[in-house]
C-alpha cells in the first residue's frame, strides 16, 4: 500500500505519538543511518526514524556498539534529519556518552539536538539511567527509554540474548519500564522479551511502547533498516524478518558493472560528451607533435 505524498502529511509529533497509542493505531519505527535511506523511509510512511548505535555494526563496521562516537553518530544523524520530512528523528546516546552524570547526560543529548536537529534522544537501561533520563528530560530534550536486551551492555546481561525469561528477571524489566516512565520518558524501546512477559508489563504503560522482538501487543514495532532489507548477510536474529535481499540486488549490479567495464562494454556512445568536430580539429592543431621513443 503505498503512502500519502510527503509533503502532504503532518510532521508527526509526541502527542500524534500518544493520540496513536489511544486510538490503538501502530506506531512504525524503523533505523536510518544516511540521507538516501532516510528520504526512502520517509516515503515509505514511518513514523519515527531512530539513527541507532546499531549504526556501529550495520555503516561503520565496528564488531559491537561500544565503539561507536558520539561525533561518528552526529554525523549520521544530521545526514539523516536533511532526508526527513514527516517522521520523528531520535538520535541514539552512544555507550559511554551519558551513563557518568546528569552533566554528561544533559550535554550529549544537547548535542543531537543543536548540531543534528534530533527531536529527541535514546538511551539503555533502567535503574540509574532513569535518572539521567529525568535530567536530560528536565534539560527540555525529549527521551525514549530502552529496556529488555540493551547491546551496550550486552556482556552484564550475559550476551545478545532474550531477557525476562524468569519471573524475577521479567519483574526487573517491568521495574526498569515503569521508572523510565516515572522519570517523564515519552516512549521506550522494548528489545528481545517474550510475548508474554510483554503482555502482562503493558497493562502498567501509560507511553507508547515500541517493541522489537517482544511480540505483537506493544503499541508499536522497530527494526533495524539493514536486517529487514537484508543489506547485510551477516548474523540476524530471531526477531528479524527479512523483506528484501539488497545484497544481492547491489552485488549483482556492480558485478554486471565490472564485467561490462572488463568487456568494454561501458561506456557507450549515450554514456559519452561530444564536442563539435571543429572544435576537435582545432584542439589537434595546437597539440605539440608526437614523441617517438629513441
Ligand atoms: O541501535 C538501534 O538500532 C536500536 C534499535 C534496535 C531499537 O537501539
Amino acid at each position: 500500500m503505498s503512502s500519502a505524498p510527503r509533503g502532504d502529511r503532518k510532521p508527526v509529533t509526541l502527542t500524534k505519538l500518544h493520540e496513536m497509542r489511544a486510538l490503538g493505531e501502530p506506531i512504525v519505527m524503523i533505523t536510518a543511518y544516511d540521507h538516501p535511506s532516510a528520504v526512502v523511509v520517509d516515503e515509505a510512511g514511518v513514523d519515527v526514524v531512530l539513527v541507532g548505535d546499531s549504526a556501529a555494526n550495520t555503516v561503520l563496521g565496528y564488531e559491537s556498539t561500544i565503539p561507536v562516537t558520539v561525533d561518528e553518530l552526529l554525523m549520521l544523524a544530521a545526514a539523516v534529519r536533511r532526508g526527513l520530512k514527516t517522521p520523528l528523528l531520535v538520535g541514539d546516546l552512544p555507550f559511554g556518552s551519558y551513563e557518568a552524570s546528569d552533566e554528561q547526560a544533559i550535554a550529549t543529548a544537547h548535542r543531537f539536538v543543536k548540531e543534528a536537529g534530533c527531536d529527541a534522544v535514546k538511551l539503555e537501561g533502567g535503574g540509574a539511567m532513569a535518572d539521567r533520563a529525568r535530567a536530560i528530560v528536565r534539560a527540555g530534550v525529549p527521551v525514549m527509554g530502552h529496556v529488555g536486551l540493551t547491546p551496550q551492555t550486552a556482556t552484564a546481561l550475559g550476551g545478545y540474548r532474550a531477557q525476562g525469561r524468569t519471573a524475577e528477571r521479567a519483574r526487573q524489566v517491568l521495574d526498569d519500564a515503569l521508572a523510565l516512565q516515572d522519570a517523564g520518558c515519552f516512549a521506550i524501546v522494548f528489545e528481545a522479551i517474550p510475548a508474554g512477559v510483554t503482555d502482562a508489563i503493558m497493562v502498567h504503560m501509560e507511553i507508547p511502547v515500541i517493541g522489537i522482538g517482544a511480540g505483537p501487543s506493544t503499541d508499536g514495532q522497530v527494526l533495524v533498516l539493514h536486517d529487514l532489507l537484508g543489506i547485510h548477510d551477516g548474523f540476524q536474529p530471531k526477531f528479524v524478518k527479512r523483506y528484501a535481499d539488497v545484497k544481492a540486488t547491489m552485488k549483482a549490479g556492480v558485478e554486471a558493472y565490472v564485467d561490462d567495464v572488463r568487456r568494454r562494454a561501458f561506456p557507450l556512445a549515450e554514456h559519452t560528451y561530444g564536442i563539435a568536430p571543429e572544435e576537435l580539429e582545432r584542439l589537434k592543431e595546437q597539440l605539440p607533435p608526437h614523441r617517438t621513443m629513441a
